[in-house]
């Protein structure tokens, strides 16, 4: 198994999203950076869901707010790019390669015992709130195929046998 480092991203805080007035300030003070810079609506995005690992509805009406958008072109964005969420997601992103290098090397069974392991469905999260999984396109080391992403970390050369460990890092 080979494991690769990324740029560190901000934890996510768990599933739930309660979208309190803690949380709504804390939205406020994550995009006034961008305020009245509609240019910047994909970055403002990203730094809100850094917050929650999703985008809430309410967060959106901030985000429009406060960079004078539509609501409405807030929400066509944020349900655009599949990097961004609209529904609650675990604390952790498991991205699982799909394409074809990945296929040919096993990702298969490393997506039937990934999804065994944690007791979801793909697209599920875990009932304890740690774990998304989705699929992806090419994560971009198909050098070291079957490969998975969990945040920003590369997992290759993966096989079944190793996703006790590499899962137990994030528990
Ligand atoms: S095909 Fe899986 S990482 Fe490229």
């Amino acid at each position: 198994m080979l494991k690769m480092r990324g740029p560190v991203g901000p934890e996510g805080s768990g599933v739930v999203c309660e979208c309190d007035d803690v949380f709504l300030t804390e939205v406020q003070r994550v995009v006034s950076v961008y305020k009245e810079r509609p240019e910047d609506l994909v970055q403002a995005l990203h730094d809100v869901q850094s917050l929650r690992n999703y985008l809430p509805r309410e967060a959106l009406r901030v985000v429009a707010r406060t960079l004078d958008v539509p609501e409405s072109r807030v929400y066509g964005v944020a349900t655009f790019y599949s990097m961004f969420s609209t529904s609650p997601r675990g604390r952790h992103i498991i991205r699982i390669c799909e394409s074809a290098p990945c296929h040919v090397a096993g990702a298969a069974e490393i997506i039937n015992s990934l999804l065994n392991e944690l007791g979801v469905e793909m697209g599920g999260t875990t009932s304890d709130g740690i774990f998304t999984v989705e699929t992806s396109s090419c994560l971009g080391v198909c050098g070291v195929a079957p490969a998975i992403m969990i945040d920003d970390t590369v997992y290759g050369n993966l096989v079944s046998e190793d996703l006790p460990a590499v899962l137990r890092r994030y528990r």
